[in-house]
């Protein structure tokens, strides 16, 4: 059942009544909004907006770009640069941070984003999304430097994600629990469809790439082991398994209905952290996922607590389910 109350009300609401945010970061969030709504129609377009398949490059991470993660970068790009409420952006896409042109004035926001999450499912017609995540500016420093974006996840101000899907969701906090937000599309705008979202505490569902349990470290393969073997092991119940291959598909299914999501450090290089990226996926995403009362870590430590090194770190990733992602962190600290 739909609400009626529409994103902007929402967010309205967090600034008047609940104080949680000043207005140009609402009027930012807005700004976000409108430009995950237009990727999401480039999305449903498809092969007939001419939008599938890869383009001729590489990022920064060394992937070959899908013709949707650069489109999707632009849009974000042109759509948040000449509002006046951000200081710079991040992006998985780019090598470097992207300055705010001077021809627009300068806010106190910076915003990093996984500008398409999911890119190996672009092609094949299943739920891929945009990641985001808001930092306040440092005070006193004159210009945008990389330096002012390694901050601790615990200091974002907003992180969300919006996904394209069977339905287009925009799932947001704010600092104030999880709401989620339905793309009316007759409309044109997001209605809020869930306000209050909750992890349960305890799962019968992980999700893991299997074909990696080769190079999955004795914790991990441990974890694993107990839950494959169902109601006869140690864990006394059976469990089942998803893996989309989308951080967003994933993550959503586990604000809907709990679960624990991982993609741990393994001994493939060279990405000796893991796979996903700190700033653009895993702290916006565990945010997200503790404000549900869900937790996260990296196998040993608090997501947020982790003071970023360089702007495209990478780190493994145990989330979801709060007594599931504490066994695995109790492992790692055994083994
Ligand atoms: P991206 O498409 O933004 O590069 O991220 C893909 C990530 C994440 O969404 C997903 O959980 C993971 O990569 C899937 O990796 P595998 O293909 O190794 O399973
Ligand atoms: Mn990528
Ligand atoms: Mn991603
Ligand atoms: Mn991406």
């Amino acid at each position: 059942m739909s609400s009626n109350i529409s994103l902007s009300r929402y967010l309205v609401e967090q600034q008047r009544s609940k104080g949680h945010i000043p207005a140009d970061l609402r009027l930012l969030l807005e700004v976000v909004a409108r430009a995950c709504k237009s990727i999401s129609h480039a999305v449903n377009k498809g092969a007939l907006g001419g939008v599938l398949g890869s383009a001729e490059s590489e990022n920064v991470q060394g992937e070959v770009q899908k013709k949707l993660d650069i489109i999707a970068n632009e849009v974000l790009l042109e759509a948040n640069e000449w509002g006046g409420h951000l200081a710079a952006m991040a992006s998985e896409e780019m090598d470097s941070i992207y300055l705010v042109p001077n021809r627009y004035p300068q806010g106190e926001y910076l915003l990093l984003f996984d500008p398409l999450d999911g890119s190996s499912n672009i092609d094949v017609n299943v739920s891929i999304g945009t990641i985001f995540s808001v930092l306040k500016k440092p005070e006193g420093n004159q210009g945008v430097t990389e330096q002012d974006f390694l901050q601790p996840g615990k200091q974002q101000v907003a992180a969300g994600y919006c996904i394209y899907g069977p339905q287009t969701t925009l799932v947001l906090t704010v600092g104030d629990g999880v709401a989620m937000f339905t793309l009316d599309r007759e409309q044109g705008s997001f209605v809020l469809t869930q306000e209050n979202v909750q992890v349960p505490a305890d799962t019968k569902e992980f999700a893991i790439n299997m074909s990696n349990m080769r190079h999955w470290a004795d914790p991990v393969r441990k974890y694993i082991d107990e839950c494959l073997q169902g109601k006869e092991g140690p864990r006394g119940k059976d469990f089942n398994m998803r893996w989309i291959a989308s951080m967003v598909a994933d993550v959503h299914r586990i604000l809907t209905r709990g679960g624990v999501f991982m993609y741990p450090w393994d001994k493939r290089e060279p990405h000796k952290a893991g796979k996903l990226r700190l700033m653009y996926e895993a702290n916006p995403m565990s945010w997200l996922i503790e404000q549900a009362g869900g937790a996260a870590t990296n196998g040993h430590t608090r997501i947020l607590d982790l003071k970023p090194g360089q702007l495209h770190e990478r780190v493994s990733v145990v989330l979801g389910s709060r007594n599931e992602v504490e066994r695995i962190t109790q492992y790692h600290a055994q083994i």
